[in-house]
């Protein structure tokens, strides 16, 4: 609607338009802002900014409710469950009953799980090894007693890695032999690089930081996000173009990450906004890996505009309940093409004591 006034209308129309709207904004906005119901109010009679977001959360729900019951690659009731137990089995002192609230829950959702052919084998021996651990150890309760009964009930898969996925001491966690300096080296060179050299990206490099970026932390474990790879530079080009903040060297981008968010990792709006967090984390650690791979990439904001919107969920062929969360351009840096200086905030500033 906005762009076809846009098209009508002369370039001073539409600024004295939008000067008339922001007085006029200016005037109600302290009113609605008073209280939360007139915000609400506001929003729903007299600006429409939330609506895809509202839309995307219930469609978010009802697919979460769907795939309790049609099983894919991962469960994130599974996955959340299962953290939960490894986090009651780490427990200073364990507490004899624990995940009562749950566990019935778990096994049944267990069930299914190994009932399902396309369950990604991992998640799987990990739910496996946590809840053998756990009946193994909790102490007598009817719920617990009925759950294990249960359990027992159910075939349990072998898997051919031999080694256990159960919480192990901090001492024998992965030692990187990274100093600090040589982190601080990695984040300084890493940098928004905007001017590729025009060759393809090997699809197999982009997989391989995937996976090193999916040892980000997530909220409870979900990994509510996705990671739409297009590695065809005309393609590549064409999606990034949509966001605005490309103007000037979208032609240039040989390869595109859509960071999408998975809204049906949750059944309840109090979690809407953790695909953001968890998507930017791993987001952030893709970056650090593509440099170690040699490549270079540029994060690229994804405002919630309508009309961009629906131009991705068009190409991408996006459900309602995943929200893009960035953009990311990645490519082999042009050795010549420059780099904005972008100064840091000292620690001075960004750490603030509080005592
Ligand atoms: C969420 C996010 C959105 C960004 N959006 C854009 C964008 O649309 N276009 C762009 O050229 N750079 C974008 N950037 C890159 C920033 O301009 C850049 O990170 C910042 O200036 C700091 O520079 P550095 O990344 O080289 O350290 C974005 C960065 C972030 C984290």
């Amino acid at each position: 609607m906005k762009s076809v006034l846009r098209k009508l209308l002369s370039p001073s129309l539409v600024s004295s338009l939008k000067s008339v709207v922001e007085r006029v904004d200016k005037k109600i906005i302290p009113f609605f802002a008073s209280n939360s119901f007139l915000s609400s109010f506001y929003y729903c009679f007299f600006s429409t900014k939330f609506r895809r977001e509202h839309q995307s959360v219930l469609k978010g729900r009802l697919a979460y409710k769907a795939s309790l019951d049609a099983i894919n690659h991962s469960s994130v009731l599974l996955r959340r469950n299962t953290h939960r137990l490894e986090k009651g089995l780490i427990m200073q002192p364990r507490r004899e009953i624990f995940a009562e609230a749950y566990i019935e829950e778990t096994v049944e959702c267990f069930r299914k799980c190994i009932a399902s052919s396309s369950i990604c084998s991992d998640e799987l021996k990990w739910a496996q090894d946590v809840l053998v651990s756990y009946f193994a150890i909790v102490g007598d309760s009817d719920i617990i007693n009925n759950a294990k009964a249960r359990f027992e009930t159910l075939t349990l898969k072998s898997f051919e890695c031999a080694s256990e996925s159960l919480p192990y001491q901090h001492q024998a966690r992965v030692q990187a032999e990274v100093s600090s300096d040589q982190l601080l080296a990695l984040f300084q060179q890493r940098r928004s690089v905007r001017w590729y050299e025009q060759k393809p990206v090997e699809l197999e490099l982009i997989k391989q930081a995937i996976e090193m970026a999916s040892q980000a932390p997530s909220a409870c474990n979900r990994q509510p996000f996705q990671f739409y790879t297009i590695t065809d530079m005309n393609k590549a080009s064409d999606v990034a173009s949509i966001a605005m903040g490309t103007t000037g060297f979208s032609d240039n981008i040989p390869a595109l990450i859509v960071v999408m968010g998975d809204l049906s990792a949750y059944p309840a709006e109090r979690d809407r906004h953790v695909i953001y967090i968890d998507g930017g984390l791993a987001s952030m650690q893709l970056m650090l890996a593509f440099e170690t791979l040699g490549l270079s990439s540029c994060p690229i904001n994804w405002p919630d505009i309508e009309i961009c919107e629906r131009k991705i969920a068009k190409k991408l062929a996006l459900d309602k309940h995943l929200r893009p969360i960035m953009l990311m351009s990645v490519g082999y840096g042009q050795s010549t093409g420059k780099i904005p200086y972008s100064q840091k905030k000292s620690a001075e500033i960004l750490l603030k004591e509080v005592n």
